[in-house]
Parts: structure tokens; sequence; C-alpha cells
């Protein structure tokens, strides 16, 4: 019988979890529960039994891959997929997949979550401002992207977006106004929410060049990676602006420190929980499930994304 581990170091939710042994269970597969492991190496362990494996952020690196000798299939339950490497998965004949949308609203809702904590100033119990009719600018027009923009043309905000690859006759049938480029957009905009991927073209591509730019009283919004965000440079805005504040689901490398030195205006959740939806858990846990059936039973390759 086919083996397939849910390997989640943060877990789905439990109605989500029994939904997916379900899936794999119809199948006529078996499913094999890794959740919270406090070591790589029960991961390297579990992997070494298994024809397919659901993650989320776990690292699937060439170690954990050569570990998987029977691994035909990994599908991330979710969009990113930097924390898969996909060269060696390749090289494995490993077929590699995500979930595209399927927990794009619950991150989405999350950057107003975020967005208003900063403009209520934390919630301290000062003046703050109102999302209604400000400009907010999105970073990338994906699936987040697109939800929110859905979203925020509800609070009466003015949408703008950038996106390097999303055609603008669709960005702007949605609504929304498209800019050219990245730099306008953080010119443009005092709110900005973040959803490029972490790739090698975008790391660190948010820098003092681009985030100083953006007017007067400023949110930046990151609920995508903090690999995308030039530390050193956000920390320098930080210092020369009192105005500019950087609420993210990602702690930064310098966390700690930010919190120290920005308590009122750097906010870090405790845990990435943009996806930690039932809901969102649920659709991306099952349709990772249906997809490694898809696969293993017909060979479909929808979603492969190392091709
Ligand atoms: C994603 O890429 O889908 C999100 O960042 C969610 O990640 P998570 O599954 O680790 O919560």
């Amino acid at each position: 019988m086919m083996k397939v581990l849910i390997a989640t170091d943060k877990p789905f939710a439990a109605e989500a979890v029994k939904g997916i042994r379900k899936e794999i269970e119809n199948a006529g597969m078996e499913t094999v529960l890794l959740e919270k492991y406090a070591d790589k190496s029960q991961l390297l362990e579990a992997v070494g039994e298994v024809e397919a494996l659901i993650i989320r952020s776990d690292i699937v690196d060439a170690e954990v891959l050569k570990a998987a000798k029977k691994l035909k299939i990994v599908v991330r339950a979710g969009a990113g997929y930097d924390n898969i490497d996909l060269d060696a998965a390749t090289a494995r004949g490993v077929v590699v997949m995500n979930t595209p949308g399927q927990n794009s609203n619950a991150v989405a809702e999350l950057v107003f979550g975020l967005m208003i904590y900063a403009a209520r100033n934390f919630y301290d119990g000062s003046s703050g401002c109102e999302l209604k009719g400000k400009k907010l600018g999105i970073h990338a027009y994906g699936n987040v992207g697109r939800n929110v923009a859905r979203i925020a043309k509800g609070f009466g905000m003015d949408v703008y977006a950038y996106d390097a690859y999303y055609p603008t006759e669709s960005i702007e049938k949605d609504g929304v106004k498209a800019l050219a480029s990245a730099s306008e957009l953080y010119e443009t905009c005092p709110y900005v929410s973040v959803h490029i991927p972490a790739t090698a073209e975008t790391k660190n591509s948010i820098n003092y060049a681009l985030a100083s730019k953006m007017p007067p009283k400023a949110i930046l919004v990151n609920t995508a990676r903090k690999e995308v965000i030039q530390e050193a440079d956000l920390f320098k805005i930080m210092e020369e602006r009192s105005d500019f504040k950087y609420v993210t689901d990602i702690a930064l490398q310098n966390d700690a420190e930010m919190k120290e030195k920005f308590s009122k205006r750097y906010f870090s959740t405790p845990k990435k929980i943009g996806a930690q939806t039932a809901e969102a858990n649920n659709n991306a846990g099952i349709a990772a499930a249906k997809q490694i059936i898809g696969f293993l039973r017909d060979g479909n390759r929808e979603f492969q994304v190392n091709k």
C-alpha cells in the first residue's frame, strides 16, 4: 500500500487532517502523520518509508530528498515553494507541486488585520487613521494580491498594483490601477502590501531606494517572505522616518532589535499565521491530497513546479 506522509512542523487544523486522511484512505493509500517534529532527524526517518509527502513551510532540502528513497511526489500545501530544493528534487525524479490559491483569502484577510493594527497605532488608545480613501499599493497581483484588492475595495481604498508578469488589462478589469514599476507603486502609495515570492530575483529587492519613497504616514505590510526585504535598509528608513511603520507576518532576522527600537512602529506575528485558518488548512491540505492521488493514479502533473 502506498504511503503519504503529512509532515507539518506547524500542524494543520485537526479538522483538515481528518479531511486529508479521508481523501488518502478512500484512494486506498495510507496516511502517516508527523506534526511539530522537534528535530530534522524525525523527518529524515519518516520520509524513508513513503511515496508521497505533504508539507507546509517545512524544509525539503537535498538531505531530506536523499533520505526519501521511495518518494515520487511532494506537494507544498500552500503557495510559496522556496522551502524545497527544486533542483535536487528534479535530479531525483521527484515531482514537486504547490496548491495555488487555496490559502490566499486567509492571507489577504490577515493583511487587513495588520494594516488596521498599524493604522490605529497598535491599539494604544491614541488617534489613528482610517483605510477609507487611502492609496493602497499591491506589490504583485497573484492569488493573494487579487484577494487583497477585492477586500480593499470594501474598505473604500484607492487600489493600485504592480506586477511584472500579470497583464495590465486583467488588473484594470478588477477596477485596480496598474502601475508600470515597483518604484511608481512605492512612490504613489502610503500603504503597500507585499506579495512577491522569494526568488533569486526578488530577494532583498525591497530596499532603501524603493521603500524610502513611500509617502508620509507609510505602512508597509509584509505577509509574503522576509527574504524580499533588505533588512539593513528597512532599519535605516525606520530610523530616519518616525512616520514609517512595518507590520509583518514573518519576523525579520533582527526581530528583537526592531521590536525594542521601534516598538510603536514594528510588529511581527509570533509565528507565520497568514494561512493558519481552518478553511485554508482544509482547502490547501485536501487539494494536496487530491493532487497526490491524481498524480500517483493517473500521472496528472497539473500544478507541477519543477518542470
Ligand atoms: C504559503 O506560501 O502558502 C504561505 O506562506 C503559508 O505558509 P504556511 O503553510 O507555512 O503557513
